[in-house]
């Protein structure tokens, strides 16, 4: 089996004259927890966004998994095994955490769910893997509560459950602690190192500490292109990562 689980080549996204993705080689392996970091507009979610289809890319391909997902649509990519954390926005509010998850277990089936042949036994499948979430994303003590009721902090870890409802392979994750207060920060760095055990994760965070705790490996993004790539260590000790860093709170 290949090592890497996803690769890009050449990847690049344009708007208009401007490159927000230049050209990108990006290698993930398999069973890592692989972090993209680098200053605001670096063009990191960009990067979330061709490699789950949200956006389609001006150039190069992406491979996943054994397949070329470049022109596929979000859905197949799903469908094959990936799977990007939902935003707090997409949470139904007025439906509990359980139900939340039971539909997002069901979102893979499509329109079919509704249907009235649509067996019990799927129905079953989908309560059994919204239940194995809830206790993976240790929600029970909340599982009947309404979305909306939840603190900001297990709001985010719910959208992380959400997106384990399609049993994926790879998990991508655009800021898992964006507007989190630091006393919630351990418990999403302790879930994304516990994920990391059986997911190869994709992780996009400003969390410095969280970044260096957790990550396998590091990219480092600068003006649509990878910067530098290495093991934290590495990364953080590097001069031009430092610069483009400070060149951000310099503009
Ligand atoms: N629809 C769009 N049209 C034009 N430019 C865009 C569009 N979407 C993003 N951009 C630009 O592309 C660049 C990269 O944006 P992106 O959101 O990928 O950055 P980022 O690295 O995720 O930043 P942040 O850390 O702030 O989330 C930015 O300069 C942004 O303004
Ligand atoms: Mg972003």
């Amino acid at each position: 089996m290949n090592d890497y689980i996803l690769e890009t080549e050449n990847l690049g996204l344009r708007y208009g004259a401007f490159a927000a993705l230049g050209s990108v080689d990006l290698k993930i392996k398999r069973g890592s927890i692989h972090t993209v970091i680098g200053p605001n507009g670096a063009g990191k979610t960009t990067l979330f966004h061709c490699l789950t289809g949200e956006r389609k890319p001006s150039s190069g391909s992406i491979q996943f998994a054994g397949h070329d997902v470049t022109h596929q649509a979000p859905h197949k990519r799903v469908a094959v095994g990936m799977s990007r954390s939902f935003q707090i926005t997409s949470l139904f509010q007025n439906l509990s955490v359980r139900e939340n998850l039971r539909l997002a277990a069901q979102g893979r089936d499509g329109l079919a769910a509704l249907a009235f042949w649509y067996s019990e036994n799927h129905r079953r499948q989908h309560s059994d893997k919204a239940d194995e979430v809830i206790e993976r994303i240790k929600l029970g003590a909340v599982a009947d509560t309404y979305a909306g009721e939840l603190s900001h902090g297990q709001q985010r870890v719910l959208e992380v459950g959400m997106a384990l409802c399609s049993s994926p392979q790879m998990l991508l994750l655009d800021e898992p602690t964006s507007g989190m207060g630091v006393d919630d920060i351990p418990v999403m760095t302790q879930l994304i190192s516990e994920l990391g055990q059986d997911h190869t994760v994709m992780l996009i965070e400003h969390n410095m500490k969280l970044v260096m705790s957790i990550s396998d490996r590091i990219t480092v993004m600068h003006q649509g292109n990878i910067l530098i790539e290495g093991e934290p260590e590495v990364v953080s000790g590097d001069e031009r990562v430092k610069k483009a860093y400070l060149g951000e709170s310099g503009s």
